[in-house]
């Protein structure tokens, strides 16, 4: 693996910016884009599908296998140590011989993002929020928003509710009813434990947890069972990430639509389309990327096994990158 590898500031430029570099990549920003630079290529991308795809990669320290934030950029986690890449899974990238890869330690590409976030969300923006619940991530630099960007995922250790963990979300900890959800139910549940059972005994109205997420595309760790666990979300608008799996996921629709558009991982080839109405299941193979459309505020379940084993056990041919075989 390879040392420490330092982050390079510069000092702010005419629109108040700083630029970043790590490795062989720069990043800078303007009024309107990022624009990263590598030794073989440059790329541009809208300012705001940057931000909000480089909340999530931080937010979720790289989560799961690939995060592409499009076709060309993105990051592919080892877990302990993470690859950054420009056109790796592109295959007119790859054609053409254009493309980079460059591993770094987890905590310096980390720290290079949060300092890129830190400078260049201002201030009235969260790139976590719905694009209609939030302000413009766009002009010249305008303050910054640190309590949007360090919000802390939630990672329940057992349950939500359960004495000690991860808590409700209600009215008074700030966590409203979202607008898209108004008519949740917010009732709890009556727990009628056996006499001397009453600490051990719990349960809490999910549906009522989700419906006040102020966030947007962020799986929050609701209930854990060794390796197995529940990651509800509540989505509008478009999934940050092209997010290309080292795992099967299921997906069970718990409320309104999400449209899918599923790639071939490594080439991008185009799939399938899945829609997912209510109640609808998908099970994600291991060797797809996929990106979710949500018209309206909607509620997922997303299912991970979270073993550090599945990936090896995959790539070596141990285990089936389907989840199921119909
Ligand atoms: C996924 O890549 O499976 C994923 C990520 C974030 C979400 C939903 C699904 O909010
Ligand atoms: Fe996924």
């Amino acid at each position: 693996m390879t040392d420490t590898i330092n982050v390079v500031e510069t000092a702010p430029n005419e629109q108040g910016y700083k630029s970043f570099s790590i490795g062989g990549f720069t990043f800078e920003r303007d009024e309107y884009f990022a624009t990263i630079t590598w030794p073989t290529g440059t790329h541009q991308m809208a300012i705001d599908v940057f931000l909000r795809a480089t909340q999530r990669d931080v937010a979720w320290g790289f989560f799961y296998g690939i995060v592409n934030f499009d076709s060309v950029f993105g990051t592919m986690n080892h877990y302990g140590n993470v690859d950054m890449f420009a056109g790796r899974f592109n295959d007119a990238y790859r054609r053409a011989e254009m493309d980079y890869n460059e591993n770094f330690p987890h905590d310096d590409l980390i720290g290079c993002f949060e300092a890129i976030l830190a400078d260049w969300t201002n201030e009235g923006y969260d790139p976590f929020a719905a694009p209609q619940e939030t302000g413009q991530p766009f002009g010249p630099n305008n303050g910054s928003n640190m309590d949007a960007i360090t919000r802390e995922r939630v990672v329940a250790q057992r349950m939500v509710s359960v004495p000690g963990d991860e808590p409700l979300r209600t009215d008074e900890a700030g966590f409203p009813v979202n607008r898209g959800f108004a008519d949740v139910p917010q009732d709890e549940p009556t727990i009628e434990a056996e006499p001397g059972y009453e600490d051990e005994v719990c349960a809490y109205n999910m549906y009522a947890y989700l419906s006040r997420s102020d966030v947007t595309w962020n799986p929050s760790v609701v209930s854990a069972c060794k390796e197995s666990l529940y990651c509800p979300t509540s989505e509008e608008f478009i999934l940050p990430v092209i997010h290309g799996n080292d795992r099967c996921e299921w997906f069970v629709q718990l409320s309104d639509d999400i449209h899918w558009d599923v790639e071939d991982r490594d080439t991008g080839a185009k799939r399938s389309r899945v829609i997912m109405k209510p109640g609808d299941v998908a099970a994600m193979p291991a060797d797809i990327r996929h990106q979710g459309y949500a018209p309206k505020r909607s509620m997922l379940l997303v299912w991970e096994n979270a073993s550090n084993r599945i990936p090896e056990a995959i790539a070596k041919g141990e285990l089936s990158p389907r989840p199921v075989d119909f």
